[in-house]
């Protein structure tokens, strides 16, 4: 196999890429790590470390309220993430709202809007809202939820076998004035990338929120708000170079107008009396409490990182990965790999006849090859495709040829073991 030059990403020629990511320096009796699982959460980038460390060493106090020299330079920089993150997503810094991860984000827009539309009168009960089969629980639990709570109708928009969502009953369902569509950009299960700018167009057209969860696509592609017409977008950080514990929940003014702040508290109001509260304007509004700071800086290093990369690269280096990865699958023996061909971000679940995802997994680590197994968060997925559980192997720039030929033997150990 020809070697895919990962290192040709580094942002400092003859500095190694896998040099900024401290992980591959540790080793393990089978070697160093195979790490095969960046869709549950990419390795930190050493620019992140720096970012949290520096916050903790030189800082480590709070933001927004301090009158000294620490706490006005964190706060200058933590709104400076905030800024280099709409910069990021060609989006206004008031659009970007720290949250803690895709869930919180998803939860946050879905329950905002609610509250909005009850604060203001609106017809809540029985409005549709249409999710998807290929939803992470993130946004298939909360919208359960939410709709036990407010009586809404809830429907399922269904996956085709090519990976992408069959939109004719959302369509028909348009006349009916749904008030919401929620979908993954990406899918975590079966990689597969949905067309949208053209669901959130349809969906602008029509009246109808869009939310979409981006947390599988902005690890791999740009999101730009001129292109895809959406009303809130979320994603996690620590799938993109950056910590664990925050997210960005995208919002533009007429999304944010629509919402209500669920969390009340410090930091999220303009003045309070015993009758009469006025909450913050902007991203603020929904911020309460003391932010995570460090996980804030972190991300900042991250997006230096980023924004140093050469996307054009990155995208073509990941696209290799990912069809390297699924032709290796396919060649061996027994081997199902849940969704399409072509149109997916790099990675694959599979099955392997005779071999359950749990066995496997645990046998590929004894030969330090870390993969996911289970059902991913996603089991109507699975049930949809008529298994319970997969093994996923997905890939990140920092990945190289080298990491499926380490995967194909590692299968090939497994068969053995398991023989
Ligand atoms: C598509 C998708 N949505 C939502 C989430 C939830 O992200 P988090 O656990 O960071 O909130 C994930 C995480 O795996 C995901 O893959």
């Amino acid at each position: 196999m020809n070697k895919l030059a990962c290192e040709s990403l580094s942002q400092k020629p003859g500095v190694p890429l896998r040099a900024a990511f401290p992980v591959f320096k540790r080793e393990y009796a089978s070697g160093k790590i195979c790490y095969l699982d960046s869709a549950a959460s990419a390795l930190t980038h050493q620019f992140a470390i720096d970012g949290m460390n520096h916050y903790y060493t030189q800082q480590s106090c709070n933001v927004h309220r301090g009158i000294y020299r620490a706490s006005e330079e964190a706060t200058s920089q933590y709104e400076s993430v905030r800024a280099s993150t709409a910069k990021w997503l060609a989006a206004a810094e008031q659009d970007v709202i720290f949250t803690s991860g895709t869930t919180a984000g998803i939860n946050l827009a879905a329950r905002a809007v609610l509250r909005g539309m009850q604060k203001r009168g609106e017809q809540i009960k029985g409005r549709i809202v249409w999710i998807t089969e290929l939803d992470h629980h993130a946004s298939y639990v909360t919208w359960h939820m939410l709709a036990d709570e407010y009586g809404l109708d809830l429907r399922c928009v269904a996956v085709r076998d090519d990976g992408l969502l069959d939109l004719s009953l959302f369509k028909e369902s348009l006349k009916e004035r749904p008030l919401a569509i929620s979908f993954p950009w990406a899918s975590n299960t079966l990689g597969a990338v949905q067309d949208a700018a053209a669901i959130c167009s349809l969906a602008k057209q029509n009246g109808v929120l869009s939310f979409v969860d981006a947390a599988q696509w902005l690890p791999h592609g740009r999101f730009d708000p001129s292109k895809v017409d959406c009303d809130f977008l979320t994603f996690s950080t620590h799938k993109i170079f950056g910590p664990t514990g925050l997210g960005v929940l995208y919002a533009p003014a007429a999304s944010q107008r629509l919402m209500e702040p669920i969390t009340g508290g410090g930091d999220m109001i303009r003045a309070v009396a015993w009758n009469d509260i006025k909450f913050a304007d902007g991203p603020q509004r929904f911020e309460a409490g003391t932010p995570s700071i460090s996980a804030v800086l972190a991300w900042g290093g991250a997006l230096k990182f980023l924004m140093g990369l050469d996307q054009e690269a990155c995208a073509s280096h990941e696209a290799k990965l990912g069809s390297e990865l699924y032709n290796m699958l396919m060649q061996q023996p027994g081997v199902r790999i849940l969704g399409p061909e072509e149109n997916r971000v790099s990675l694959c679940s599979f099955v392997v006849e005779g071999m359950h995802p749990h066995d496997l997994a645990q046998l590929l680590d004894q030969k330090a090859i870390a993969v996911r197994a289970g059902h991913h968060c996603t089991q109507p997925l699975h049930a949809r495709f008529g298994v319970r559980a997969t093994t996923r192997a997905s890939c990140s720039i920092y990945n190289d040829l080298d990491d499926i030929e380490r995967l194909k033997d590692g299968l090939a150990y497994a068969r053995r073991m398991l023989a």
